[in-house]
């Protein structure tokens, strides 16, 4: 259930415990850029690497591609960026905030999204002015809504002053490296469609209003995957792809009960059909993921476009077409947050608060620490660090000397270590060591020789 308050914890939490930082803080920080801390970073890295398991490593028909975030110019006319790629801006006469008018409608109720024309938003915002507030100086008297094209522009190449004269682009999407690479994947490898391209990397977009953390932001990680299709089967392989994706998410280790399907009803004229994943966040549902059937649109567009013809034709059969497809593409950082938010947990332990991350052990940053009971006695921390080395190449572990055992289980608790092993006494005598549980903080006793299959049970 939607709780803005849970927010501003995971935001905290976020920045205390090196997950997530403004970026650029000592200057003041830049708006709607952030970096990603030490254990923001691990979590980032162990999401990535299970989206690459599920989507390309467990797949016979999908392969992996790491195309450049610069590209021909003309990739971005070709795709609609440079024509289309816009969200609806107005201003605040009076401050002069700038706005995205759609989202500004959302939150109050009123149904608008980003391919809404500019007269409809136009008429929506005059219709609705009285309840219309700048989230800057809670003024009502704004300039009409005008399309702002979110392309990053930059200067690769360009050695004169002008820059707008044939702008180099920052990818805004990592698609179309995908759609543009489709030839040669088909020329040199053995996929023959139906068959996937998957890519990871950055995206870059002019967002008018980037709130809320993580969600939105100018500078962004993408996981994209692109199915090629006959036309025929474009469908057949679209309900195959939702289930994918539906199931990526439970095997997330999800709280299902917090994420929906959105069907768009407000199609690109190319698309057949649309869906987003949506996921609870604490100001309500909002897309994580979108799951889109897109028809032969980005394959036709850039044959039109580079003289080159994309169309296939089947080993098989001899058929000719130019294939369909399919996409699922999703954000890391998005992801991140939703993740964090689904995970933040609390309860009470000896009248205290505790904050604890129910993060899955594929996920978890430190997926086991080593904790000896005091710093200063040498026998307790030879053998912490022994164990440690023994477990570092199998788990991602953390040896933690801070030498007070109740802030070490606090500090890992945050961070959502699913289990902590402590070396006492007693292991000096009986090479046996305490396995504390995240979530129920339960202790076991456990072999020392027994670690490594303890922890992956
Ligand atoms: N190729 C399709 C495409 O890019 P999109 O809906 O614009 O579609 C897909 O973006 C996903 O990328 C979103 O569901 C979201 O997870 C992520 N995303 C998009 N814009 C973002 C931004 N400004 N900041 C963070 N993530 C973003």
């Amino acid at each position: 259930m939607a709780d803005i308050q849970l927010l501003d914890k995971v935001i905290s939490l976020a920045k205390r415990r090196g997950f997530v930082y403004p970026s650029s803080e000592i200057y003041g920080g830049f708006a709607a850029v952030y970096d990603f801390g030490p254990y923001g970073v691990e979590l980032e890295n162990a999401l990535k690497r299970f989206w690459w398991l599920h989507v390309v490593q467990a797949r016979e028909d999908i392969v992996g591609l790491d195309s450049s975030i610069f590209m021909h110019p003309r990739i971005w006319e070709a795709s609609g960026h440079v024509g289309g790629f816009s969200d609806p801006l107005i201003e605040c006469k009076k401050c002069h905030t700038r706005t995205r008018a759609d989202k500004m409608l959302n939150e109050m109720g009123v149904e608008a999204d980003e391919k809404i024309s500019i007269e409809d938003i136009n008429r929506l915002i005059t219709g609705n002015n009285h309840k219309i507030k700048c989230p800057q100086c809670g003024a009502n008297d704004f300039t009409p809504a005008k399309k702002f094209n979110l392309l990053v522009k930059s200067n690769l190449g360009n050695f004169t002053d002008d820059l707008t004269e044939d702008p180099v682009y920052l990818r805004g999407e990592t698609c179309q490296g995908i759609y543009v690479n489709f030839k040669s994947v088909l020329d040199s490898s053995r996929v023959k469609i139906p068959f996937g391209i998957a890519q990871i990397g950055k995206a870059f977009r002019n967002e008018i209003t980037a709130r809320r953390f993580i969600f939105r932001t100018r500078e962004f990680e993408q996981m994209e995957m692109q199915f090629f299709t006959a036309p025929e089967d474009e469908m057949v392989q679209y309900e195959i792809l939702r289930q994918d994706r539906w199931d990526f998410y439970k095997a997330l280790g999800f709280n299902m009960t917090n994420l929906r399907w959105k069907k768009h009803e407000n199609l690109v004229f190319y698309a057949k059909e649309a869906y987003d994943i949506e996921y609870d966040f604490p100001w309500g549902f909002d897309e994580i993921e979108g799951v889109h059937a897109r028809g032969d649109y980005d394959l036709s567009q850039h044959s039109k476009f580079s003289g080159t013809d994309l169309g296939y034709a089947d080993p098989s059969t001899g058929q000719k077409y130019m294939p369909h497809i399919i996409e699922s593409s999703s954000g890391v950082g998005r992801l991140v947050l939703a993740i964090l938010c689904d995970a933040y947990s609390e309860d009470e332990k000896n009248g205290e608060t505790r904050v604890f991350l129910k993060l899955q052990k594929t996920l978890a940053p430190v997926q086991v620490a080593v904790i000896p009971l005091a710093r200063n006695k040498p026998e307790l921390t030879q053998k912490a660090k022994q164990i440690f080395d023994s477990l570092k190449w199998n788990f991602r572990s953390e040896y933690d000397n801070s030498g007070n055992i109740g802030k070490a289980y606090r500090r890992q608790d945050e961070i959502g270590t699913p289990a902590c092993i402590t070396v006492d006494f007693q292991s000096l005598e009986d090479d046996t060591v305490t396995v504390r549980d995240r979530d129920t903080a339960a202790q076991e006793r456990v072999g020392v020789d027994k670690l490594v299959s303890f922890l992956n049970t």
